[in-house]
């Protein structure tokens, strides 16, 4: 087993004073200091986030979402999909006007995408406005390398291929204050042959159950009514831990924490996913019913080549056990198209599992090359645009099974947690099912935050429509 770095105590404590003297040093700047942080990918890049904007609130900056008035601006990446990484180049690119103006502007790259050799070197060559270039590998010692550039000035590149640690006691500033998220565990093991996650987050780590919980219970007392427990593989949790435990002890304990709010979890491994597992959220009555469970692909040789560890049959067998003990379930999934070599017939199968587990909602992608992955070496001969009508076909049928399934709301009334206030001018209030499916409310504005019955009078295929009771 792996051994986890855990980063002292001690070690915080130390950037946490390179915050206190960058504080000094923006305390005297003529202008307000500001940061802008934008946010790319997955739930894990938003609780990193949520730690970046911790210590630069530690630093002395506030928050504008104006890049033109921040005096530092985090990027925070998504490398999972070509796509996003080219729009971050794209956006990144375009903050060389930002670097003319004011040039005084640090212009920071993190998250998975910096953790590529590839792209750092490519910043480092094209993007010279880019002053700080750091993997989440080393985001906590992000106060350290700020206090180093405003104080040294130069590039700084942190970008060194680790297994990973673990960092306790980083300041947190949350984006919202109803739902949160909590990262149980770092990294991913599996390697899936498609995926670039293992490469630059590192290996699976589990945070200690005592440190998990204490930031339950803390945020719990602020009034927090949704939390998420988060990791890329989170039914591995544990493992690690010099006193092993599994995801379902932990689960069992959080919900023992007082108070009335849900626990929800992602993402979830097929070949992880036990019975007990099942029992535990099905007894757990804080635990929502949900579960978030990616099948990838429904063909067995597809499975296979994408290393990952389940069939097609393992998965239906362990869905109709949850469904089995909770019978209003709601599964949603992540489905890839066109992975290397996927034949016609291959790409049926994963329409026939559509049909047959009638999924609530599906985060469907078109098979997307990532370079140092094995998958990126594989011949991959159907053309784009069969992928691209094979993309559509599924979406259409996934559209169709969604419309079904939230017709079936209409006229219920649902206990749901009122967590914004409405776009839509409409509606007043924005909230979510159990089951985490999105309400488009009418009724007192007052009300958010709280738990309430909502009475479903409408749906359409992507959310529901309500009235307080
Ligand atoms: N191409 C397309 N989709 C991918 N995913 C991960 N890697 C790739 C890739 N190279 C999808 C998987 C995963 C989700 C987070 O992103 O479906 O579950
Ligand atoms: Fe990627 Fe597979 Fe790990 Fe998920 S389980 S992060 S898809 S390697």
């Amino acid at each position: 087993m792996e051994r986890t770095t855990l980063i002292s105590p001690a070690e915080i404590e130390k950037q946490l004073d390179f915050c206190r003297s960058v504080a000094r040093l923006t305390a005297r700047w003529e202008e307000k200091p500001l940061a802008f942080v934008d946010t790319y990918g997955c739930q894990q890049n938003e609780a990193d986030s949520e730690r970046l904007r911790g210590f630069l609130d530690k630093m002395g900056f506030g928050f504008t979402q104006n890049e033109e008035e921040a005096r530092i601006i985090v990027i925070n990446t998504c490398a999972i999909r070509e796509h996003a990484e080219q729009r971050v180049f794209g956006n990144v690119g375009a903050l060389v006007h930002v670097k003319r103006r004011h040039p005084d502007t640090l212009i920071c790259l993190c998250g998975c995408m910096a953790q590529r050799p590839q792209v750092a070197k490519k910043i480092r060559e094209s993007y010279r406005h880019v002053d700080l270039v750091f993997g989440p590998q080393a985001l906590w010692k992000f106060p350290e390398m700020v206090h180093s550039l405003l104080t040294r000035r130069g590039r700084t590149f942190s970008v060194e291929d680790e297994p990973g640690s673990i960092a306790e006691g980083i300041p947190v500033v949350r984006q919202d204050k109803i739902r949160a998220w909590v990262s149980i565990m770092y990294g991913c093991n599996n390697f899936c042959t498609y995926c670039i996650v293992p490469y630059v987050r590192g290996r699976e780590r589990s945070r200690k159950p005592g440190d998990i919980l204490a930031e339950v219970r803390r945020l719990v007392e602020e009034g927090y009514k949704d939390i998420t427990l988060l990791g890329q593989n989170v039914n591995s949790y544990g493992r690690d831990l010099e006193e092993p435990m599994d995801f379902a002890d932990l689960l069992e304990q959080v919900n023992a924490i007082p108070g009335d709010f849900l626990i929800r979890f992602m993402t979830s491994h097929p070949k992880d996913a036990t019975q007990k597992l099942f029992e535990t959220m099905a007894r757990c009555e804080k635990v929502a019913p949900v579960l978030h469970l990616p099948f990838q692909a429904g063909n067995d040789r597809i499975l296979k080549v994408m290393n990952r560890r389940h069939t097609r049959a393992d998965y239906l067998e362990k869905i109709k056990a949850l469904k089995a003990l909770i019978p209003d379930i709601v599964l949603t999934s992540d489905v890839i198209v066109g992975f290397p070599g996927e034949t016609a017939e291959e790409f049926e199968d994963t329409l026939r599992v559509l049909e047959e587990v009638r999924f609530d909602a599906l985060f469907t992608f078109i098979y997307s090359p990532r370079p140092g992955t094995p998958a990126a070496e594989m011949d991959d001969p159907m053309p784009r645009e069969e992928k691209l009508a094979n993309f559509n076909r599924l979406t259409a049928l996934q559209d169709r099974i969604s419309e079904e399934k939230h017709a079936a709301y209409v006229g219920k009334t649902v206990r749901c947690l009122l967590d914004g206030l409405s776009d839509d001018e409409r509606y007043d209030l924005t909230a979510r099912t159990p089951g985490n499916r999105l309400v488009r409310v009418v009724g007192d504005p007052s009300a958010l935050g709280q738990f309430q019955n909502v009475k479903i009078t409408g749906a359409n295929k992507w959310s529901l429509f309500g009235e307080l009771v």
